[in-house]
């Protein structure tokens, strides 16, 4: 639909017009011209050479040389469904907002009667696109919606903190954790020397690594986990006010886990165990629902808490923010291509529509640049945007122009502006109007390269999580840790990160994981890492787990 009216079908409608289902026709080159004979080159002679002349096979042959294109950086391995998000009529914000616009003008949340397609893609975050699905690892939680003020992008994981606090930091990190880069091991698992190193030297890292060892980084189901936005956002409403926003998926079916035990199974027996679930359900009709939910909390609110709230290692606690919800998703068709569309489908957090804005998260920020940026690399042209999945519906105009691959045919001489040659330039259309206006947040200050003193506190929301495990729950984060560092080489690193994070986190669980992995315990809270000599750093081969 191009009249600004859109409804759950308006994506299907747009991609239908490119989609193709050849059975049964005449085979044809890519050119149109019908080909007789696939199976066979063009040869000089009953037993020759091939000849150069075979347009077809050589057609043939470079469309399949070029198939493949860069993975995703992160993320490489995923799954993804299209389906609907519908916001709930009136929702209950509690006693200091009656309605939701009074939060947000952004009509995707706040117009009940509209459902807005969209598309979700699920992922591991460390392993390659062909790794397995049952690691212990992050997942991420992405969805795209095709509003009829353009495309929001909500790009989440299922974990509501996060490992670090600056963007600049994000490549480190990522180093650490992937493959070593010396001989490409392990796969798809936290189980090495480089990521432990890293994380033994930061402790802001501890109240992530907590939700890591537990069994949220082990999803049973993709339709069984939660979604998180991360990030503190804002909301605007129609006024230009403001109000920090945490966005939270709940899944209708719960949050569930499989046991480590059940996931190294799973690693030989499927490695597309959440992949296929997720598929299979939604052929079979049961399609999985998600709760969209917001904690809103203001300036004034947001000063009184002990973390700072631009600090994506730290959660807003729901004893002190409730989630409200505020609508749900439902995920209903199972793409018809994978590449087409889970491969191609090109998320970025820059994409917002009115009344959803940034906050100053530095590791929000950073990812501002990084997606756009990334797309570049995945696709090589800037017109990744005109993709089938990742086109929006709403309609577009604008003075961009050209590049690699450009789908649309821009018609008239003026692709500039100010022009007085072309009648139909696009014009600017004022924020009343529907035009993005950027949060007239008051900004002062010197230019430093820094680290707030307000994101100093490493501990104490990771020691919150740790106390809010039952029995077994803890114990199967020590045992998390057991076999994670009991794969780490160097006792060094074993050393800090029950001395220098675990010690701090808890003193209790401290213990329990040094006496797992060769460490002597701790005798109390606070204590320094133990100075002694070793003659070999590495430990030997009897002593891994
Ligand atoms: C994917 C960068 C933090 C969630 C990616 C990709 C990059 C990236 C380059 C690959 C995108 C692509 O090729 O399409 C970063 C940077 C971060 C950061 C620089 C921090 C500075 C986060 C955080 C979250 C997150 C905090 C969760 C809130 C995701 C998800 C995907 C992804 C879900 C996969 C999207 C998909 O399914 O295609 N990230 N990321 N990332 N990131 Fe981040």
């Amino acid at each position: 639909s191009h009249d600004g009216e859109i409804d759950e079908t308006s994506k299907h409608d747009q991609l239908d017009e490119v989609r193709e289902n050849p059975e049964g026709e005449e085979l044809t080159s890519d050119h149109g011209v019908k080909i007789s004979d696939t199976d066979n080159s063009l040869k000089a002679g009953e037993r020759g050479p091939t000849i150069m002349e075979d347009f077809h096979f050589r057609e043939k042959m470079t469309q399949f040389d070029h198939e493949s294109i860069p993975e995703r950086v992160v993320h490489a391995r995923g799954t993804g469904a299209h389906g609907y998000f519908q916001p709930y009529e009136d929702p209950d914000l509690g006693d200091e907002y009656d309605d939701i616009e009074e939060v947000t003008k952004a009509k995707v949340l706040t117009d009940s009667d509209q459902k807005t397609p969209v598309f979700t893609r699920f992922s591991t975050v460390v392993g390659s696109r062909g790794s397995s699905d049952t690691v212990r690892d992050v997942r991420g939680f992405a969805t795209k919606f095709y509003t009829e003020e353009g495309n929001w992008d909500l790009v989440g994981n299922n974990m509501p903190p996060f490992f670090i606090q600056d963007a600049m930091e994000f490549p480190d990190l990522v180093h650490a954790i992937k493959p070593e880069p010396d001989d490409g091991m392990p796969q798809a698992s936290a189980a090495h020397d480089t990521f432990w190193d890293f994380a033994s030297l930061k402790p802001e890292i501890s109240h992530m690594i907590m939700w890591v060892l537990s069994g949220r980084a082990l999803p049973r189901a993709y339709r069984m986990m939660q979604g998180f936005g991360v990030h503190t956002f804002r909301l605007v409403n129609d006024d230009g006010e403001s109000v920090f926003v945490k966005f939270h998926w709940t899944p209708e079916l719960g949050t569930h886990q499989l046991v480590w035990d059940e996931t190294t199974k799973l690693w030989g027996k499927s490695s597309d165990f959440n992949r296929k679930g997720l598929y299979d359900v939604i052929e079979e009709g049961y399609d999985p629902e998600w709760e969209l939910g917001i904690q809103i909390f203001d300036e004034e609110q947001a000063e009184e808490f002990d973390f700072d709230v631009l600090d994506p290692t730290k959660i807003v606690p729901e004893t002190e923010v409730p989630v409200r919800p505020i609508g749900k998703m439902v995920l209903n068709e199972t793409p018809d291509n994978f590449f087409a569309e889970v491969e191609q489908v090109a998320f970025h957090p820059g994409n917002v529509v009115p009344g959803i804005d940034f906050s100053n998260d530095p590791l929000l920020q950073g990812r501002l640049f990084s997606y756009q940026d990334t797309q570049l690399n995945r696709f090589g042209s800037a017109n990744w945007d005109e993709i089938p999945i990742n086109r929006p519906v709403a309609e577009r105009h604008n003075n961009q122009r050209a590049g690699f691959m450009r789908q649309e045919i821009n018609e008239g001489k003026a692709s500039y502006k100010p022009n007085s040659i072309g009648d139909d330039d696009p014009q600017e259309v004022p924020e009343e109007e529907g035009g993005y206006e950027h949060y007239a947040e008051k900004i002062s200050g010197k230019k430093i390269r820094n680290r707030s003193d307000s994101f100093e506190d490493h501990f104490t929301q990771a020691r919150l999580f740790w106390n809010s495990m039952s029995e077994p729950e803890k114990q199967n984060i020590v045992d998390a840790a057991h076999f994670e560092l009991g794969k780490v080489d160097r006792m060094e690193i074993r050393e800090r990160m029950v001395y220098d994070l675990f010690n701090n986190v808890d003193h209790g669980f401290a213990k329990r994981v040094a006496e797992g992995i060769g460490v002597e315990p701790p005798e109390s809270p606070g204590d320094e890492l133990p100075d002694h000599d070793r003659e070999d750093p590495s430990l030997s081969m009897e002593n891994r787990t």
